[in-house]
């Protein structure tokens, strides 16, 4: 990280801090970017006398348009060629799914999949062709099990990580990296936000939250398979090729 100039998004946050302190202690000249100015300043003054780098604060909402582009600009022109992009800053809101409002729905995907795409965007079109050029997003380890109250997170957090999967093929060309993170329940204020028990709570797990058994209630008939089979080997799935098709009721809480 010696010299490396490294934006991390939601760098005031428990994760987003973290991951700022330990750049700059492997001297890393790293630009916090968050709305939160206040954890800004701390993460910058406990910053000083870690370690050769520096954090430097950037107070921004990072869902507003054309924000990315300005901000990048400006870290290149106080702190040199940005050579790396980490997208921590995130939104959790849970509830139902068939209950989940449109203002949740557009939060959660503004924050979580909306900003990952504008500032990796704009980062990757930067940083082509530049050594080491490397974009890491963190998503949710919701994005591969469901979880009961997750479904709109989980759904901003998939878009998240697919995107940048995808960037991540085009832009091997240029020599810039992409790559995910899919955490699982992390003390940080994200997590106290969901109340006193759940720090405990997901420790211990809830079996009845993650649907262990089958979910659709029932031993699937040997007819249930079959039918799978049957439409695998029909003109219908002319299309289908190295898919997984789970006949299971849900119980493997994946697709
Ligand atoms: N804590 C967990 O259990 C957990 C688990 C899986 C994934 N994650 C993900 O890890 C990332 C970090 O989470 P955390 O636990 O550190 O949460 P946190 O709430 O401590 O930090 C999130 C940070 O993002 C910032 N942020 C939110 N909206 C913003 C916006 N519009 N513009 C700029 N900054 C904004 C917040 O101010 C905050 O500092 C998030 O993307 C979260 O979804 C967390």
């Amino acid at each position: 990280m010696e010299g490396r100039v490294v934006v991390v998004t939601g760098g005031a946050g428990g994760i987003g801090a973290a991951v700022c302190r330990g750049l700059a202690a492997g001297n890393a000249s790293v630009a916090a970017v968050d709305l939160d100015a206040g954890g800004l300043d701390s993460l910058v003054r406990d910053a000083k006398g870690t370690g050769g780098g520096s954090v430097t604060a950037y107070v921004t909402d990072v869902t507003a348009g054309g924000v990315a582009e300005a901000v990048l600009g400006q870290v290149e022109s106080e702190l040199g060629p940005v050579g790396a992009l980490v997208n921590v800053a995130g939104v959790l809101r849970r509830g139902p799914a068939a209950l989940c409002s449109l203002e949740d729905w557009s939060a959660l995907f503004a924050v979580n999949a909306t900003a990952v795409f504008l500032w990796s965007a704009a980062a990757a079109r930067r940083m082509a062709g530049r050594p080491g050029a490397s974009i890491v997003t963190v998503a949710s380890n919701a994005v591969g099990v469901p979880r009961v109250g997750m479904a709109a997170y989980a759904a901003s957090k998939a878009a998240a990580a697919a995107f940048t999967l995808g960037l991540g093929l085009e832009a091997a060309a240029h020599g810039v990296r992409c790559n995910v993170v899919c955490p699982g329940s992390t003390d940080t204020p994200m997590l106290a936000a969901m109340g006193p028990n759940a720090a405990a709570g997901a420790v211990a797990g809830d079996a009845a939250a993650f649907r262990a058994g089958i979910p659709l209630g029932r031993l699937a008939a040997p007819q249930d398979v079959a039918d799978a089979v049957v439409f695998l080997l029909s003109e219908q799935a002319r299309h289908i090729t190295m898919h997984s098709l789970y006949v299971d009721g849900g119980a493997a809480l994946r697709g």
